[in-house]
């Protein structure tokens, strides 16, 4: 195979619980993931014995910071490759915006450099590697619709509800995911169990019952640092979109649109005043 191109695409948290800090510096968490049709896509192309990856914006490194380096490195090291490939990077998901785009692109070069390379796509087997590139990647190897806990890397994959209508608005800032964990104050008792009523919500794709059952507890944290996120959600409600969060440690909140006109609603409403709106779906697993 000379070239290959596949996509990674976006995720959002429609809940996310924080149980408890680990040992390790990371939090038990329970979170239900969903992929959507924003994605970014990877194309690679062989070389002989050189790794080497590109990206279209330069505000992306394209070294070993970079998770699709990483996933090639292991990749190469778990099934012994000595080819080489060159995978450039097309970003279309904001970065460090709570979209899961670096970690998608880990999990699409995973997957896809086992298509390039011949690899046989044992999912149990790269989940293993996934997870030792980050929490959200091993989710991102299929996508579609699941409960992850653990760090978030223990998946177990739900129906998924794909078609719902979203729109994501992105303040252009970037928020690092340590600081906002580090700064959440757990509290002492739990709320209600969303997550037992998100299920049957979702398998009947019922975006009302959805929207009620939204939860995401760095959101807090977050909109205490950034004001401008609590903003985007009141324009958003005063736009008729009664269903938004703030996706992972943000700072991108999506809204859940009850038509796609009350999308062009938004879109017109915002104009330029942020530098990332777009209106876009949910997706089920990627073949
Ligand atoms: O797993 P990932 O590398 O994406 O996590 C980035 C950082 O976010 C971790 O180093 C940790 O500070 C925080 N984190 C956490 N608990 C999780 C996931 C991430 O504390 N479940």
């Amino acid at each position: 195979m000379k070239h290959l191109t596949v996509k990674a695409p976006a995720k959002i948290n429609l809940v996310l619980e924080v149980l408890k800090r680990r040992k390790d510096g990371y939090h038990d968490i329970r979170t239900v993931m969903h992929t959507l049709e924003l994605a970014d896509s990877l194309t690679l192309t062989a070389r002989r014995t050189d790794l080497v990856v590109s990206c279209d914006r330069t505000d992306v490194p394209t070294d070993e910071r970079n998770l699709v380096v990483k996933a090639a490195q292991l990749l190469r090291a778990e099934y012994k490759v000595e080819q080489g490939v060159h995978i450039h990077i097309q970003k279309r998901i904001p970065v460090a915006a709570g979209l899961g785009g670096g970690s998608s692109d880990g999990a699409a070069a995973l997957v896809g450099l086992c298509r390039f390379w011949n690899i046989p796509v044992d999912y149990e087997r790269l989940q293993g590697l996934a997870a030792q590139l980050g929490s959200d990647v091993p989710f991102l190897l299929r996508g579609g619709c699941a409960l992850g806990t653990g760090r978030g890397d223990r998946i177990f994959p739900w129906q998924a509800a794909p078609g719902l209508w979203m729109v994501l608005v992105n303040p252009g800032f970037a928020v690092p995911t340590p600081l906002i964990y580090k700064n959440l104050k757990l509290p002492l008792t739990r709320r209600k169990n969303y997550i037992t009523l998100l299920r049957p919500a979702i398998s009947k794709k019922n975006p009302e019952k959805i929207g009620e059952y939204l939860y995401n507890q760095l959101e807090t944290v977050t909109l205490k640092m950034h004001p401008e996120v609590r903003r985007i959600k009141e324009i958003l409600a005063a736009c008729g979109v009664s269903a938004a969060l703030m996706s992972g440690s943000g700072p991108t909140v999506f809204g859940l649109l009850p038509s796609p006109e009350v999308g062009r609603v938004v879109l017109k409403t915002l104009g330029s005043r942020y530098p990332f709106i777009c209106i876009t779906r949910t997706t089920g697993p990627l073949d």
